[in-house]
């Protein structure tokens, strides 16, 4: 199997004034004293905070991530934010395809496609968000709907390094509500196999995170799930103590993997 280092990322949301940003610093600082083990921790603020999370986290183990991007590089697009921008505010990620964008700005696969062009072409890491409402679901569509969504929603460009994929069920984001480890890993598993007719040979590589109501109590069971590579978390991620809570999960993973020398 090809190692997959875990990733963590924090998906704030509409969420966070400049007074946020010591939460942020706690959230380095935790991370610097190795409460996340050697997990990748990314942290996505909202776009007026990107440049001053930059700032604060430079040199640290802390990645800072946009929340969307236009699949265009500039232009008369009022009130958007372009790749290009992102990076130049300090960003190394970007989250595109989330839910809350797909229904309330109506994205569709082919725009989402776009968004994560743009960012790979600006030199961004694309986080690409799938997952199926809880009608889909209750239908029994979430298979034929992942499935439409991988294929219409990651560059056929992406590779292990340039892309992540969320799995973020609709119906399980802020509700509280979480399917089941074996459903993840279930879900992560397909996931994996439709990306290997994208990249050949390199699917086993990309890693695939998990997103819908992570919180400290779940998150031990939800990360040790086949196939899951970290998480993308939304309200649990705006306190250093909860998100700490989930990261930390492997913490406790690097010391029980015991003597990690060479
Ligand atoms: P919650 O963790 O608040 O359910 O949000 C998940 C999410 O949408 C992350 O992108």
């Amino acid at each position: 199997m090809i190692p997959r280092r875990p990733l963590v990322a924090g998906n704030w949301k509409m969420n966070g004034l400049k007074a946020s940003l010591a939460e942020l610093a706690a959230i380095r600082d935790a991370v610097a004293a190795g409460h996340a083990g050697d997990a990748e921790i990314v942290v996505c603020p909202p776009a007026t905070l990107i440049a001053a999370a930059a700032e604060l986290c430079a040199g640290s183990r802390i990645a800072i991530g946009g929340q969307w991007c236009h699949a265009q590089s500039s232009g008369a697009h009022t009130g958007d934010i372009s790749a290009a921008m992102l990076k130049d505010a300090g960003a190394i990620f970007v989250i595109v395809g989330h839910s809350e964008r797909r229904i309330e700005h109506a994205e569709t696969d082919g725009l989402v496609r776009g968004q994560a062009e743009a960012a790979l072409g600006a030199g961004l890491t694309a986080i690409v968000c799938i997952g199926e409402t809880a009608a889909e679901r209750r239908e029994g569509r979430t298979l034929a709907v992942l499935e439409r969504q991988v294929g219409g929603s990651v560059p056929t460009a992406a590779g292990p390094g340039s892309i992540v994929i969320a799995y973020e069920p609709v119906w399980a984001i802020g509700t509280g509500l979480t399917p089941t480890p074996a459903d993840v890993a279930d879900a992560h598993a397909f996931i994996r196999r439709h990306l290997d007719a994208l990249m050949p040979g390199e699917a086993g590589a990309v890693r695939i995170l998990y997103g819908g109501s992570v919180k400290p109590a779940n998150a031990a069971e939800l990360l040790a799930a086949a196939d899951v590579d970290g998480a993308l978390v939304g309200g649990a991620s705006l306190t250093c103590k909860d998100f700490m809570g989930i990261a930390g999960v492997y913490r406790s993973a690097d010391a029980s993997r015991g003597d990690r020398s060479p």
